[in-house]
């Protein structure tokens, strides 16, 4: 049994006499600890997905589970709760607090979180400790992407989803990032799920699932993962 599972799952949106699936009969499992990556062109489905998984968007037929409890069932402040106590976010454009310093903004993260990590711990793993009292504007790409990670990695949650991690990074910077994912999901064994369209990321995940008008139209599970920083960059 997985930490999460999609059952005949639809997302349909209904414009006059047309129907557009987003999800469309999806079933899938998701192991506990694994990296998984979802891949496919835009509009094929992938952030419908994020936001079903995250409790952020709802199905319209079928059903969802977090560790065998019915998120489709959960009422709205069960599903705050079940964000705050298990989930991280990152996405593309970062999202930091401009007014903020690098601690402030990862002490945020902490703040949402009952049971977080420790500041210094996680400022020492993503490395940035020479810069906790910058603020984002004195920050290359990758440093702010840094940041991220860590506030959303000192809630300590189960589960962290990635929307684009990598879209705005140049190739180095961008599996250095990954190279810091990677790290975390072994030490922590957060399971992450990370949506992108970078096919070069496929050989870092435990599965693949790649994506094409709201269906799941491949899933691969990797024998051999590959180490972020070797990833052959398309
Ligand atoms: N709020 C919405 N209203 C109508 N259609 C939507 C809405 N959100 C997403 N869609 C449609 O659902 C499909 C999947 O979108 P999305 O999950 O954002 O794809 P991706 O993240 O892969 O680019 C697209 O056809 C998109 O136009
Ligand atoms: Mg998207």
């Amino acid at each position: 049994m997985g930490i999460y599972k999609l059952e005949k799952a639809y997302k349909t949106y209904k414009s006059k006499n047309e129907e557009n699936h987003a999800l469309n009969g999806i079933d899938l499992s998701i192991t506990e600890g694994e990296i998984v990556i979802i891949l496919g062109p835009s509009g094929s489905g992938k952030s419908t997905m994020l936001n079903i998984l995250s409790g952020i968007d709802f199905l319209t037929k079928g059903k969802v589970y977090f560790n065998n409890q019915r998120l489709d069932r959960m009422k709205e402040e069960e599903l705050t709760n079940y964000r705050k106590e298990n989930l991280g976010f990152i996405f593309q454009s970062y999202n930091l607090i401009s007014n903020l310093t690098v601690k402030e903004n990862i002490e945020l993260g902490k703040e949402l979180s009952n049971t977080p990590l420790s500041m210094e711990t996680i400022i020492k793993e993503v490395g940035l400790k020479d810069h906790v009292h910058k603020y984002p504007y004195q920050l290359s790409g990758g440093q702010m992407q840094r940041v991220a990670i860590a506030r959303a990695l000192v809630k300590n949650p189960k589960v962290l989803f990635c929307d684009e991690p990598t879209g705005a990074l140049d190739e180095k910077t961008g599996k250095n990032v990954l190279a810091l994912l990677q790290k975390i999901n072994q030490k922590y064994h957060t399971t992450m799920i990370i949506v992108t369209h970078n096919p070069s990321i496929a050989q870092m995940g435990n599965t693949v699932i790649r994506m094409n008008s709201g269906k799941i139209v491949e899933t691969i599970h990797n024998k051999e993962i590959v180490d972020a920083k070797d990833l052959r960059w398309a």
